[in-house]
């Protein structure tokens, strides 16, 4: 059962979940099929609330004094399922399901940071974090300082006693860049600052943050996680191994006595999981972006062929990028799994299972006009803003996803204006080639000046 706040007592074993491969995980973890009137598959709990058996036992569901579920809005069994999976792929201790990914990077910055804190994010993020931080934080009176995600120096130097955290997406959106965890987790720790890392663009069958040093990981759900755009969803995942009470006077939070949930001491009631605990019964429970049951269903459903899906989007990727590479009409391909990539050393360390990311972006000889030529060509790639879908989809973020962000901006990003953003599923790889193959030609036909001139 789950507890008020849903902290996890064990449903079934969740060390044996820790002891499986990532594939396996992706279809067990935190649910076997004997539990609820052996339904093989995760039943979904569409209810808002939990029945007292007696005024006594209400009272003691809200003091915590006896565990199980109260109300949708702060903890459901459907839910747990997923946030039990999503923290044993992670090899992090405890998952909070929240309604998108936004949802997840908002509960978890402001678990840590509030009015007249201040936090260091990485400048390759996607345009939706971006606007975040600097227009929604900002006006919370969370102000934050944008570093170059390699530039450990101005890292060090932008870290002083009002941060509460740095926060950098491990596999950039749409850069592709990869960061170097482990030098950021060590500089953030340095300064008694914890790193939380989106690792949507990578999943966890990429790359796992938590072995490089992370302390917190954030998912868009909406995309690897589910799979297949039908859902939309965010976890926030605690590793358990930032020290809050060694670091009490920057976090306060956690180990003094808390107002918005009856004076709980989050370091004392949950020791290894204090983080979640405080963002589910602060944040979730007060501000309300619960995740529906049936979209946590759907994301589950997806999830359990993650593995195949990665593999089959990993291998389209690398024949999506040869293909390119040879085609006249290509000016610059940006993958870190490219040979002459600033980031391709990053992309050999940090990537596991020889598997690389399925998103890139590319540039035109024609320019901008030629990234809309070929963009209104396309027949089977999907003209939408999503990523990690099981479908390949397209996006020019510098007119989409990031049009907010001003030149200079988009330039730190690493966006030229005709950039195109791709998304590979797992179609058959031949389909997906011959459609590149028909838009560049039509890009080439609509834009002759743009090519004698480049
Ligand atoms: C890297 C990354 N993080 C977070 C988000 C936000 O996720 P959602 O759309 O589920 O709110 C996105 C969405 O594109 C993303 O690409």
């Amino acid at each position: 059962m789950t507890s008020a706040i849903g902290t996890v007592t064990e449903r079934h074993d969740a060390a044996s979940d820790a002891l499986w491969r990532q594939d396996t995980q992706a279809l067990h973890a935190g649910y076997r099929g004997r539990e609820q009137q052996r339904s093989a598959a995760v039943p979904i709990y569409q209810t808002s609330s939990f029945v007292f058996d007696s005024a006594q036992h209400g009272a003691d569901l809200f003091g915590l004094v006896e565990e199980g579920e109260v109300y949708s809005r702060t903890a459901n069994p459907t839910l747990a399922v997923l946030e039990q999976r999503v923290a044993a792929l992670e090899g992090g201790v405890a998952a909070l399901a929240v309604a998108s990914g936004m949802a997840a990077i908002d509960v978890a910055l402001a678990t840590l940071a509030s009015a007249g804190d201040h936090v260091v994010v990485a400048s390759q993020l996607y345009g939706g974090t971006h606007n975040f931080i600097a227009h929604v934080l900002a006006s919370r009176g969370v102000d934050s300082t944008v570093v170059d995600k390699n530039d450990f120096a101005a890292l060090r130097q932008a870290l002083g006693p009002r941060t509460r955290a740095v926060f950098v997406e491990s596999v950039g959106n749409p850069s592709g860049g990869i960061a170097d965890l482990a030098r950021l987790a060590d500089i953030s720790h340095a300064a008694g600052v914890a790193l939380v890392v989106d690792n949507t663009v990578a999943s966890p069958l990429l790359l796992r943050p938590f072995d490089w040093g992370a302390d917190i990981v954030v998912h868009s759900a909406t995309k690897a996680i589910g799979g297949h755009g039908n859902a939309l969803g965010g976890l926030i995942v605690d590793s358990g191994r930032f020290d809050w009470r060694a670091h009490a006077a920057r976090y306060p939070q956690f180990s003094t006595p808390e107002p918005a949930y009856q004076g709980f001491v989050f370091t004392e009631k949950f020791p290894d999981r204090a983080y979640i605990a405080r963002a589910r019964a602060v944040l979730l429970r007060n501000c309300g972006a619960a995740l529906a049951p049936h979209s946590a269903f759907l994301l589950l459903q997806g999830l359990e062929t993650l593995a195949l899906r990665q593999q089959r989007a990993s291998s389209n990727t690398l024949a999506v990028i040869d293909f390119l590479q040879q085609h006249p009409e290509v000016e610059r391909i940006h993958h870190a799994g490219l040979a002459g990539h600033a980031d391709r050393g990053l992309a050999q360390r940090y990537l596991r299972g020889g598997l690389v990311p399925a998103l890139l972006g590319f540039e035109l000889r024609g320019g901008r006009p030629a990234a809309r030529a070929f963009y209104d060509s396309l027949r089977l790639f999907l003209r939408l803003v999503n990523i990690g879908d099981s479908k390949s989809l397209a996006a020019i973020p510098a007119e989409t996803t990031h049009s907010l962000l001003t030149d200079e901006a988009l330039a730190r990003s690493g966006i030229a204006p005709g950039l195109v953003r791709l998304s590979l599923g797992i179609e058959h790889p031949d389909d997906l080639l011959a459609d590149l193959a028909q838009a560049l030609a039509h890009a080439a036909a609509a834009t002759p000046r743009q090519r004698l001139a480049a």
